[in-house]
């Protein structure tokens, strides 16, 4: 059955394969983004990459200004429901202007909420974070593990599940939604048309190691190598970006499927940790370049270890992750040295 999905944030990194993903599937989308942190060049991209309808509204869902035109947007399209993944991501910036975080972060999804609503489209997958945990549960974490996010980023993404929850549970509610918690998205598609492309200083471990290599960063800065863990750095649950993807199509699937009201938090997660230097080796190895380190001092609010417990996808979704580390990484540097300067060139 082909859907009509609005996917919010879809010039970003994971809305781009989200994209690609859904289009693939026989969808026909309307990607709403404000390109402050992507570009125009990924929806071309997205367009070579898979057939199909793909209308794109530049708009700033947080902005009032651009509230109207994304309401008659979004009612003109008649959409199925919506993945909504636009807002604002990074751990640091958000620590410095919590206050500008809040206001894009929640004011987006009030927008795209009230949008959806308009246009009576109340199926909604929501872009979480694994982030939402806290730092004290066991590994590894399930959807029932405690929550307390350690930063107002973090605090954004689960203020805006509760927001939701109490959406599902209002009177009368037609909602069906899911929250994916994605643990740590890496890797690129295999065609290396579309990739990570931070703005700046990456602040995330594997778009670092991979301007490492392609020698636009002399070296990388390993933050820690003394946490009670295998090698003494930390250990993440990182997750290729496709297998993150069609989590996006089986969530959909799964709330065409359930009867309203519905509300689910799920992980995205391959059920897996690997250490930092684990994955340098492994980037060293898929790229052939060497890779220099450098131990550095923990960074503040980060935590030791945390790997996910992905059976709630497996039962409820059908989903399971089937890239394997050396699969990100041979992904990741294929983009990285195709693109050496991301989109720009
Ligand atoms: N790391 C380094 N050097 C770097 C960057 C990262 O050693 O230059 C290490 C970190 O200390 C950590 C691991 O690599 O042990 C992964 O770090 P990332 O920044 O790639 O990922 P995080 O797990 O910190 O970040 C994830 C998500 C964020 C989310 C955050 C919450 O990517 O969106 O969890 O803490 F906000």
């Amino acid at each position: 059955m082909s859907k009509r999905i609005i996917v919010t944030g879809g010039a970003g990194y994971i809305g781009s394969h989200v994209s690609v993903d859904l289009l693939r599937d026989g969808a026909a989308l309307l990607i709403i983004d404000d390109l402050s942190n992507a570009h125009e060049e990924a929806i071309n991209r997205i367009r070579e990459l898979a057939p199909g309808e793909v209308s794109f509204l530049k708009s700033d869902l947080a902005d009032p200004a651009d509230r109207q035109a994304v309401i008659d947007a979004v009612a003109a399209f008649r959409p199925d429901g919506a993945v909504h993944l636009a807002g604002l991501k990074a751990v640091g910036e958000s620590t410095a202007e919590p206050a500008r975080y809040y206001r894009v972060n929640i004011g987006a999804t009030l927008t795209l909420i009230d949008a959806l609503e308009a246009a009576d489209a109340r199926t909604l997958v929501f872009s979480s974070s694994a982030t939402v945990y806290g730092d004290a549960n066991p590994n590894p974490v399930t959807e029932d593990s405690a929550t307390a996010p350690a930063n107002p980023y973090g605090r954004t993404k689960f203020f805006i599940e509760e927001i939701l929850k109490d959406l599902a549970r209002s009177d009368t509610s037609k909602w069906r939604i899911a929250n994916l918690r994605y643990f740590n998205p890496v890797g690129a598609h295999p065609s290396g048309r579309i990739g990570e492309d931070p703005n700046g200083t990456p602040n995330n471990l594997f778009p670092f190691i991979a301007q490492v290599a392609v020698g636009r960063r002399e070296k990388l800065g390993v933050f820690g190598d003394d946490y009670p863990t295998r090698d003494g750095t930390g250990v993440r649950d990182y997750i290729h970006v496709c297998d993150l993807a069609r989590g996006h199509a089986a969530a959909l699937s799964h709330l065409a499927d359930v009867p309203a009201p519905h509300i689910v938090d799920v992980n995205l997660g391959t059920g897996r940790g690997y250490s930092v230097l684990e994955a340098v080796a492994a980037f060293k190895r898929a790229s052939n370049r060497d890779i220099p380190y450098e131990i550095m001092p923990r960074r503040d609010g980060d935590i030791a270890e945390i790997y996910a417990d992905p059976k709630r996808a497996r039962d409820l979704l059908g989903w399971r992750a089937e890239k394997t580390l050396e699969d990100m990484c041979a992904d990741h540097w294929r983009w990285q040295s195709a693109n050496p300067n991301g989109y720009e060139d």
